[in-house]
């Protein structure tokens, strides 16, 4: 069937409003006619598969990459590089701006700042042994198929010249599972999750192999990898992996949260050191490995740190301030801030929150700050619609929300981050 594309979904889909309900096509833009096989249901209307761009739109532009695009043997990474610069960004701030519209936020959206290409320093990879041969690479958008890439616009050129060496290493010592691959200031940062235990060959060829590639940690989970599992197994540690957050260095636990990209992190940072500004006693919630809370104490102030993560927490503790600096006022203490968020009477005291949630935001915490009293609170979020959604809550509670920064960091994925911050009427 032939469809009319109306506007452009969340997900980076176009979407056609036809009589039956919406028709979701990915791949097609506003205004242009397409040739779509409709399939399954989704919502309240049906996906689509892309046959044929009848009226191409004059914001289509060549996808960057060759692993772009529809069909099995399209790479699930990205899904929007046919769109031309302009267009692109205008999409990612205006899924922002209508996050905010459906909980009635009416607040400008700054335009947004994007990070460069090929700077993405982490990724998740999914490899399978087949009868083939070992297959290392994106899951496909379509389907649970795993699709080679040999380029990447989006991730550092280091890591896309690991992904055939750490395949042929792997082959024939695992079977399935996925690889995390973090760039770091000692070079890259490898675990491997896969049920079956690294066997001795395995380990035995893991140091020469990583000095080779410029690993210089690979580590093992049998484990799922979700948040609270079993850390992962070091196999070999030629030197810990590390990262500096603004000048303090911060030895990073296997498979921590770090920010997609160095670039988004010091925008993100920018913006939340100038946000919180001369408060001079700071509480960071979600501190991860303290990407906000030591250049915070760098500053000058006096932060807790609060993350869900042992090892991450231990990290922060026992960060390493700039050579010459004076030592850092900052405690780190490992809470479960779903479960046991901070009270309203523990929060008193403090001149600002800072805090940078999950995907699911921060519900149950928001609730008390709402209750509360500290003047500034400065929210950073990876999802816009869980962020209204927090946002509305501290709106009703008095807090005034001034402009939002969107930061792009993850190219041409449905994804985009923003910082804000709300002040005390
Ligand atoms: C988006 S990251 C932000 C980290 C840090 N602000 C940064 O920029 O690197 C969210 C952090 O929240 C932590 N986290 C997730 N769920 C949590 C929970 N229920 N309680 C406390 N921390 C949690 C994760 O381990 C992760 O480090």
């Amino acid at each position: 069937m032939d469809v009319l594309i109306n506007r452009l979904g969340a997900r980076g889909d176009g979407i056609a409003e036809t009589a039956d309900g919406p028709v979701y096509v990915p791949f097609a833009l506003p205004g242009e006619k397409v040739s779509v096989r409709v399939g399954k249901s989704r919502g309240d209307g049906r996906a689509a598969d892309l046959r044929d761009v009848l009226s191409p739109s004059a914001d289509r532009q060549a996808a960057m990459c060759r692993h772009f695009g529809p069909g099995e043997n399209g790479c699930g990474g990205c899904v929007s590089q046919h769109l031309v610069p302009g267009a692109y960004t205008d999409w990612k701030r205006g899924v922002v701006s209508a996050a905010l519209a459906r909980h009635r936020i009416d607040v400008e959206v700054l335009p947004v700042i994007s990070v460069s290409p090929a700077s993405r320093r982490r990724v998740r990879l999914a490899f399978r042994n087949l009868a083939g041969g070992m297959l290392i690479g994106f899951r496909s958008g379509r389907s649970d198929r795993i699709v080679e890439i040999t380029e990447c616009p989006v991730a550092m050129p280091e890591i896309v010249a690991l992904i055939p060496r750490l395949r042929d290493f792997l082959a024939g010592h695992a079977d399935r599972g996925e690889i995390a691959i973090t760039h770091t200031d000692k070079g890259a940062d490898v675990v491997v999750f896969c049920r079956k235990e690294p066997d001795l060959d395995l380990r035995m060829d893991a140091p020469a192999f990583c000095t080779d590639a410029g690993i210089a940690r690979l580590a093992w989970s049998t484990g799922e990898g979700t948040f609270n599992a079993e850390p992962p197994e070091p196999v070999i540690v030629l030197e810990t992996p590390s990262v500096d957050f603004g000048g303090t260095t911060v030895h990073l636990p296997s498979d921590s949260f770090l920010q997609p990209t160095a670039e988004g992190e010091a925008a993100l940072r920018g913006f939340v050191l100038d946000a919180v500004g001369k408060a001079d006693v700071v509480i960071d919630l979600y501190a991860g490995c303290g990407a906000f809370a030591l250049p915070l104490a760098e500053a000058g102030k006096t932060v807790t740190a609060i993350e869900g993560l042992a090892a991450q927490t231990a990290a922060i503790r026992n960060a390493t301030p700039r050579v010459g600096g004076a030592a850092l006022k900052v405690a780190a203490e490992t809470r479960d801030l779903a479960r046991q968020p901070l009270r309203t009477e523990e929060l008193a005291g403090y001149d600002a929150v800072v805090l940078d949630p999950p995907r699911a935001g921060a519900a149950a915490q928001v609730a008390l700050l709402a209750a509360g009293d500290v003047p500034t609170i400065v929210y950073v979020s990876c999802n816009p619609a869980t962020f209204a959604r927090d946002a509305r809550v501290l709106i009703d509670g008095g807090y005034v929300l001034s402009a939002i920064q969107p930061v792009d960091q993850f190219l041409w994925s449905s994804h985009v981050e923003l910082a804000s911050v709300f002040r005390r009427a």
